[in-house]
């Protein structure tokens, strides 16, 4: 299994990675959007023979920070039959690397903390920001020592507020 970045070609087996984790078409239609509004700043594929999970960064503004380089990560999805093998893990851990190698200082995520908890997410760095999805399942994690200054109200791609 390796990872490597999205490309075009990947479309249609995106599709069928996100209808089959979550049922729906939603998620993959936002990963679409990102891209065509150019909101993506990191779109990686876990691949074995085939593409089998993907994750998706998209840019964030704290508008009270705006020096604080912030990403949102959104969706995360692993093909059913290829769950619970670790791959989820190598690509939020691959990703977060990437993004520390491109100078972000937060990341954001709204899910289960059972599952981000593992990578360093917590609730408690993203209580400090005003979003839309404030609450429990929304945590942050800090890339670098000035991503444990942000605060104040956030703006998320474009894509995620037409989702609402
Ligand atoms: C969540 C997901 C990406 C994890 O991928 P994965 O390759 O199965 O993950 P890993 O093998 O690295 O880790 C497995 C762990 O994730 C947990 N997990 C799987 N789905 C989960 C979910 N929806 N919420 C919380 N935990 C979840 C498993 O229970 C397991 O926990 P454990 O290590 O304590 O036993 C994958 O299960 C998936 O695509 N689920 C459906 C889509 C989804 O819910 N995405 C959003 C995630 S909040």
């Amino acid at each position: 299994m390796g990872i490597r970045l999205e490309e075009s070609a990947d479309r249609s087996a995106l599709y069928a990675i996100y209808s089959a984790a979550f049922g729906q078409l939603a998620e993959a239609d936002l990963v679409q959007d990102m891209c065509e509004d150019g909101d993506l700043v990191l779109s990686l594929i876990a691949n074995a023979d085939e593409p089998v999970g993907h994750v998706a960064y998209s840019r964030l503004t704290l508008h009270e920070a705006p020096s604080v380089k912030a990403a949102v990560l959104a969706p995360l999805a692993v093909a059913p039959s290829f769950q619970k093998q670790g791959i989820g893990a190598t690509l939020v851990q691959d990703s977060l690397k990437r993004l520390t190698d491109k100078h972000y200082d937060l990341v954001l995520v709204l899910g289960e903390p059972h599952y981000y908890s593992r990578f360093g997410f917590m609730p408690r760095l993203a209580e400090r920001l005003k979003t839309p999805y404030d609450g429990p399942y929304l945590q942050a994690l800090a890339l670098s020592d000035k991503g444990k200054d942000a605060r104040g109200s956030v703006s998320y791609a474009q894509a995620f507020v037409e989702l609402e």
